[in-house]
């Protein structure tokens, strides 16, 4: 990895000359980051488009699989509520509701290939944050944010698998896809947020109770040490017995968010067990600067597992997006839940958070410093010299790293009935904000989905038979990383 010291200088120096190269920010501006996030969404509504619009709502061109689109809808959302720009709302909607699927719960019958519980989760955690910021419906639409999030928690309480290693989610839904014998950290992490969320939404504790036993369950296996470590995932068919000991900044950020809604939720300290070793183990294992994060040197946040090897798959290179984030809600999710874990006071850790989303939020604008427009993304942090790679992955996590520099806003639950469609908006685009407290009617089933797979299968494409090989080779890259 190229190490530099005073590279985001270099390249403001550079914008400052008239060059357009790097994009321009000042991170105690909130004009400056809303600009610089204005610029890469841009960058990613151009992908998504595709040159005329999406040949299919909510689909991403391929190499992209179908969960990295709703991480963008999740990221996109974010960017609106903070914003106010209200110019994203209808490709949100229009792709966010296409893909419900027949049983409003985030199963399109097209993705059976792709759908593991975690990319099912992530267009939940979407639809979630629909709900939680206001985001307005598309009118005429007879099912809300919530409902979609609660169907989606509802299919995978029933698919928790106590058949094998005591408990715990599988990665995959169907027998067919590559990983059905995997248990890991991203499954139990992302159904676990997505429980917490709707606890805090809801207040219901039986969604709590579950976002619980998915942690004690990932605690018990292995997967998540008391030292923060969280560690890919496990083999069932070796009874849960060996780990894959890789660790990711997304995982990190689902288990700290997790943490973080239930220390909000439960106004307990119960929770600090989780949210404090997985953040401090967070600023030393994915920043640049490692240990001596401590001492706030120059820390940037970095894909340790495969950016120094450029290793990084399309999916890995969108993780730091996640972790991100969560140092923003960890920040506002506890704010008034004051503690000390180890001799780190919660003031220390925010402002060590802070730090961190600072230096690599400068570093994020000097490495989107490439193609054309000199705008262009790399995954880089720490150079300021573009590395010549782009996509969603990378914008995704210039973008969160932005915003996670402004302060959250406040977030809605079931009681919230206010039709405004959310800050920033001027309410044009509904009479309905996705909240309320409706409750599931719908609960989709593995075998239903699955046998509609064969009855689709003769409409797929032969890029479809690429995109399920493909899905292959990233699973073993994974399990073998
Ligand atoms: C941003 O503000 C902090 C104090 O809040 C200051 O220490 C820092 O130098 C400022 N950074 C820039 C780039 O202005
Ligand atoms: C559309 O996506 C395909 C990949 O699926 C890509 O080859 C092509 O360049 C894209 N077109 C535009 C205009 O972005
Ligand atoms: C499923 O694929 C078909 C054929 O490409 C397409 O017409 C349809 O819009 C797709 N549905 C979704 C939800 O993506
Ligand atoms: C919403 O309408 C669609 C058809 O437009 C239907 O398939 C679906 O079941 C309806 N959902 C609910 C919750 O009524
Ligand atoms: C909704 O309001 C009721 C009555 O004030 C309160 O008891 C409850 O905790 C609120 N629910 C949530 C999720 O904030
Ligand atoms: C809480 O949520 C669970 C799971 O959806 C549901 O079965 C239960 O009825 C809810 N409880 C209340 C009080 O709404
Ligand atoms: C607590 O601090 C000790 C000594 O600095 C360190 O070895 C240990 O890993 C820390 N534990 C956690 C959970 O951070
Ligand atoms: C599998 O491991 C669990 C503990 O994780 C243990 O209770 C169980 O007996 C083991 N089963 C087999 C067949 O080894
Ligand atoms: C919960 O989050 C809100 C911000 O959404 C914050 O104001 C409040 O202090 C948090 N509660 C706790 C217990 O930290
Ligand atoms: C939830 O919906 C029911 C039925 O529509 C209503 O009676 C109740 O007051 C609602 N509760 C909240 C907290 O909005
Ligand atoms: C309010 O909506 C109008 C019409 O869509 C739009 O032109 C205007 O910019 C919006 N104002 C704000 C503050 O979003």
């Amino acid at each position: 990895m190229r190490a530099t010291t005073s590279t985001g200088l270099g390249a403001l120096l550079l914008t400052t000359a008239g060059i357009a190269n790097a994009i321009d920010l000042d991170v105690n501006s909130t004009d400056s980051i809303l600009s610089a996030s204005k610029t890469v969404v841009d960058n990613i509504l151009k992908i998504y488009n595709n040159g005329s619009g999406p040949s299919i709502p909510g689909l991403l061109p391929d190499p992209y699989y179908w969960w990295e689109a709703g991480y963008m809808f999740d990221s996109l959302i974010n960017y609106w509520s903070l914003s106010g720009d209200d110019s994203v709302v209808q490709p949100i909607q229009d792709g966010m509701i296409f893909q419900i699927g027949p049983d409003d719960n985030y199963m399109p019958l097209n993705q059976s290939k792709n759908l593991g519980n975690d990319d099912q989760a992530f267009w939940a955690l979407a639809a979630m944050t629909a709900a939680e910021k206001g985001f307005p419906l598309p009118s005429g639409t007879n099912v809300t944010w919530i409902q979609l999030a609660e169907n989606v928690f509802d299919t995978q309480v029933g698919r928790w698998s106590e058949d094998s290693c005591n408990g715990g989610l599988r990665w995959q839904i169907f027998t067919f896809n590559n990983g059905y014998n995997y248990k890991n950290s991203i499954s139990q992490g992302s159904f676990a947020y997505l429980a917490a969320r709707l606890a805090r939404f809801t207040g219901n504790s039986t969604y709590s109770d579950w976002a619980q036993k998915a942690v004690d369950w990932t605690r018990n296996v292995g997967l998540l040490t008391s030292d923060g470590a969280i560690y890919d995932g496990t083999e069932t068919t070796d009874n849960c017995s060996e780990i894959n000991h890789v660790q990711w900044t997304l995982n990190a950020g689902l288990f700290l968010n997790t943490g973080s809604y239930l220390v909000n939720t439960s106004e307990s300290s119960a929770w600090n067990d989780l949210i404090w070793p997985v953040f401090l183990e967070s600023t030393q294992v994915f920043t640049d600067a490692g240990a001596s994060a401590n001492s706030q040197g120059r820390s940037i946040i970095t894909e340790i597992a495969c950016a120094a090897r450029n290793t990084c798959n399309v999916d890995q290179k969108a993780y730091k997006a996640s972790l991100a984030r969560a140092f923003n809600i960890f920040q506002s999710q506890t704010a008034s839940s004051v503690s000390t874990f180890n001799g780190t006071s919660s003031a220390d850790a925010y402002s060590r958070a802070a730090a961190i989303l600072r230096t690599s939020a400068q570093g994020a604008a000097a490495q989107c410093s490439g193609g054309d427009d000199g705008t262009t993304c790399g995954f880089d942090w720490s150079s300021s010299e573009w590395d010549g790679t782009s996509g969603i992955g990378q914008d995704l996590d210039a973008l969160e790293v932005f915003l996670a520099n402004l302060p959250a806003k406040a977030l809605k639950t079931a009681n919230d009935t206010s039709a405004t469609g959310g800050s920033g908006s001027n309410g044009t685009s509904t009479e309905e904000d996705g909240g309320g407290n409706g409750t599931s009617t719908r609960t989709g089933t593995v075998e239903s989905a699955s046998s509609s797979t064969s009855g689709a299968a003769g409409l797929w494409s032969t890029s479809a038979f690429v995109a399920l090989f493909s899905a292959i080779a990233i699973s073993v890259l994974r399990l073998s990383m």
